[in-house]
């Protein structure tokens, strides 16, 4: 009889200690990070396509964690969502605040420092999507596949108004964010 431990080698190869759902994942965050970066490399403007390219792509990275890789993780542990859940939910929310206005580069900067501290809280060995891969066992493939097959997530106009700024500086507050972080 096939044992469970013998099942998760043969249908899931770890390559160099990542699974692959955290490859998967980190590959996404190096891509976003360049997108990122490229939007701001030159002073004085912020190049839209690159930025506008980031903005897309982080809402669905945010909606593949959020609607597929967090419930399922839940559902393995009989409805209990992982302890890291809430705080990973309180930054996406304070990320997807910041995609609301019209990017400057204080904006940019914001977004780029809650992203690294929030990539550490997911990457590596003891990171949330090793944790969630480890628990998804067997179903990891099946796991992937959604994640791969997730949509994109429509982006709407931006929106300036002090509201959205207030929002947004609310969201950050939320998430334990300094909201002087949006300061210029
Ligand atoms: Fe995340
Ligand atoms: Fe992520």
């Amino acid at each position: 009889m096939k044992g469970e431990v013998e099942h998760r080698q043969s249908s899931f190869e770890p390559q160099a200690g990542r699974g692959t759902i955290s490859r998967f994942l980190e590959d996404d965050h190096r891509r976003l990070d360049a997108l990122l970066k490229r939007a701001s490399a030159q002073p004085g403007s912020i190049d839209r396509a690159a930025y506008d390219e980031f903005r897309r792509g982080l809402l669905k990275h945010i909606s593949m964690e959020e609607k597929i890789l967090l419930p399922a993780t839940q559902r393995v542990r009989g409805g209990e969502p992982l302890e890291l859940a809430a705080k990973l939910r309180l930054d996406h929310g304070a990320l997807a605040a910041l995609l609301v206005p019209t990017p400057t580069f204080a904006i940019i900067r914001a977004i780029r420092s809650i992203i690294e501290a929030h990539n550490r809280l997911e990457e590596g060995p003891e990171g949330v999507y090793a944790m969630c891969e480890e628990l998804a066992g067997p179903e990891a493939e099946a796991l992937l596949a959604q994640l791969k097959a997730a949509p994109e997530v429509p982006a709407a106009a931006h929106v300036d108004s002090p509201k959205v700024i207030a929002a947004t500086r609310r969201a950050l507050a939320r998430a334990g964010y300094s909201e002087s972080l949006l300061d210029d």
